[in-house]
């Protein structure tokens, strides 16, 4: 049986990681940021030498995008400085290290699907920290990685678009969301049970840098309708621009990570993200 260490497993991701949909053939240990600190290096030798894993899924990651802007360092630290002290250490064990990165890298300029091998141009300080965790890993000899990119991740519960959107559509108020971004709403629980399987099965997959996501896209808005219509809730539902609502950090017009190839060589289904947006409804 193969054991995994997930970090960051109080995060959205990593809760549903170790919670191990899908894979009764793992042994999963997950650890919050108080157990093990992907800034510290000695937080992570002691981990992976209590628990001898065999892959390392980090989960962790400063995501407060807007914040970043006036907090670089803390994003710099744990999404570039954390990767890379995790990428050394799983070197230095001969384990294999599953690292999460995002649509961001790009700036989203493009007009169709962005595949692994398009030029990253992150924007923003957010942006900027996870493409130096991915060149971190890229740069650390010894260790075998695998780059798992994705976008607009969500979840049936905790704190994400579609939670706020289920919120706010219960107050009965009229709603304006965003349509001039495109992308694809992302769900954490089949994401979870795609990386868990990766970790199960290597050889399935050639390291490098993947795309997660189901098949779209769409816009937020389009999302939102979505979650209404799935949820039975009538709201006055109209759609607005990005400048209508400026953010500190700069959002990526077009962000539609093309997932096929990576669900293709897990021989898991390519869904469209409404069928997957109903599966999620009808789990709970
Ligand atoms: N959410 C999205 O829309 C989205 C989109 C694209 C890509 N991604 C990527 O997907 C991955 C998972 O995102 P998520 O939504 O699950 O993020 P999340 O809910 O913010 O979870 C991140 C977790 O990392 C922990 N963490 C922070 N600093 C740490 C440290 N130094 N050592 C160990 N743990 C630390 C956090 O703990 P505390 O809460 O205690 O700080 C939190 O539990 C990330 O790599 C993110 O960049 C997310």
């Amino acid at each position: 049986m193969r054991t995994v260490l997930v970090t960051g497993a109080n995060g959205q991701l990593g809760s549903r990681l170790t919670e191990n949909p899908g894979q009764s053939d793992l042994r999963i240990v997950g650890f919050d940021r108080d157990e093990l600190d992907i800034t510290a290096p000695q937080s992570i030798a002691d981990a992976l030498i209590t628990h001898r894993p065999d892959v390392v899924i980090n989960a962790a990651a400063y995501t407060a995008v807007d914040r970043a802007e006036e907090e670089p360092e803390p994003a710099h630290a744990i999404n570039a400085l954390g990767p890379q002290l995790l990428a050394e250490a799983c070197a230095e064990h001969g384990i294999d290290l599953i690292h999460i990165s995002t649509d961001y890298v790009f700036d989203g300029m493009q007009n169709r699907p962005y595949v692994p091998s398009d030029g990253p141009n992150p924007k923003g300080v957010y942006a900027d920290s996870k493409r130096a965790g991915e060149l971190a890993l890229a740069a650390t000899p010894g260790c075998r990685w695998w780059v798992v990119r994705v976008a607009w991740l969500c979840d049936t519960r905790g704190q994400n678009f579609m939670q706020t959107m289920l919120r706010l559509g219960q107050s009965g108020k009229a709603l304006r969301v965003v349509n001039d971004q495109h992308g694809v709403p992302t769900f954490a629980r089949p994401f979870a049970e795609a990386l868990l399987k990766l970790a199960a099965h290597p050889e399935l997959v050639p390291a490098g840098i993947w795309h997660y996501g189901p098949e779209g896209p769409t816009t937020w808005y389009g999302f939102a309708q979505a979650i209404f219509d799935g949820h039975g809730i009538d709201v006055e539902l109209s759609p607005c621009t990005t400048a209508d609502y400026p953010t500190p950090a700069e959002r990526p017009a077009y962000s539609y990570l093309d997932g096929k190839a990576f669900a293709e060589a897990l021989q898991l289904p390519y869904v469209h993200w409404k069928e997957a947006l109903r599966h999620e409804i009808e789990r709970g």
